[in-house]
């Protein structure tokens, strides 16, 4: 790699890494993020300081009763949320919820496709008849969050990405590698790393594009690779990129998936998405 790609590289990387000193990312975000963390931390204490922010404690509520999680009974608090939904799903809505305010129209449609590949990574979850269908969805929530620190923090190099997919008709990543060596799969991972998300959630952030080479939950990540392609197929929010990537062939064999299932998983997600509509409006 000649010199000036490596150190536009490194300075591009260390642009992303001064996430944490944009004032937009509200305080009480890495506050949750770090009492989540410690495992003498109680419902109460992190329902407390989510109350705190109204506007935040709203948005995390109106998204747990969403047709997300399918739940039976209304979930009126945050500690209720905590219980039903657990710390990292929870934690998962906050992030996802403040992250997004900071972009507002600057990646329109983004939002959509994040729920949208979220409420898919639930349905297929669902149908394999996982048990880990809310933190699955919280994965595919946060899947390209990349794009957005890229739009925030790095606005020239997004421009001329948005040129490329335009011009040369490229997959966003592709527009991004070429752009800066990166995409927003490795920025990703450097703010799961920041934020202390677990590794189980910094996989599908990093490998949603070649489930091939997850280690740690192959599963999770060949769910939220398929999750985002249906989303995309279904035009569904906008991804950054008009095109449907191609499917890997490894996503469908780690789960197991026959030709058979499409169908129904389809026939799941169809009246989701359609009752999701309403939280496209929440940012
Ligand atoms: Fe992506
Ligand atoms: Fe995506």
């Amino acid at each position: 790699m000649p010199p000036t790609v490596i150190q536009d590289r490194i300075s591009a990387k260390k642009e992303v890494r001064r996430i944490k000193n944009l004032p937009t990312v509200p305080g009480i975000v890495a506050k949750i993020s770090r009492i989540v963390e410690n495992p003498e931390t109680s419902v109460a204490e992190v329902g407390r300081l989510i109350s705190q922010d109204q506007v935040l404690s709203a948005k995390v509520l109106r998204m747990a009763n969403s047709a997300f999680f399918g739940m039976s009974r209304k979930i009126n608090t945050i500690p209720q949320a905590l219980i039903i939904l657990g710390f990292e799903v929870v934690k998962g809505l906050v992030l996802t919820s403040s992250v997004f305010d900071m972009i507002q129209k600057s990646m329109a449609g983004l939002w959509e496709h994040s729920i949208g590949c979220a409420a898919a990574s639930g349905v297929i979850a669902a149908h394999l008849g996982r048990d880990d269908a809310e933190e699955v969805l919280v994965a595919g929530l946060l899947h390209d969050l990349g794009k957005v620190v890229l739009a925030l923090n790095l606005p020239e190099e997004m421009r001329l990405v948005k040129e490329k997919v335009e011009n040369e008709h490229l997959y966003f990543y592709e527009a991004e590698n070429q752009v800066l060596d990166f995409d927003h799969a490795e920025i990703g991972q450097w703010l799961a790393e920041h934020w202390n998300l677990p590794e189980s959630l910094a996989e599908p952030m990093r490998l949603h594009h070649k489930p091939e080479k997850a280690v740690l939950k192959p599963e999770w990540c060949a769910i939220v690779h398929i999750a985002d392609i249906i989303t995309r197929a279904k035009g569904f929010g906008n991804a950054g990129d008009m095109m449907v990537p191609p499917l890997s062939m490894a996503a469908w064999e780690i789960l197991g998936l026959k030709k058979t299932d499409f169908l129904p998983i389809m026939e799941k997600l169809e009246p989701k998405l359609n009752s999701l509509k309403d939280l496209t409006a929440l940012n």
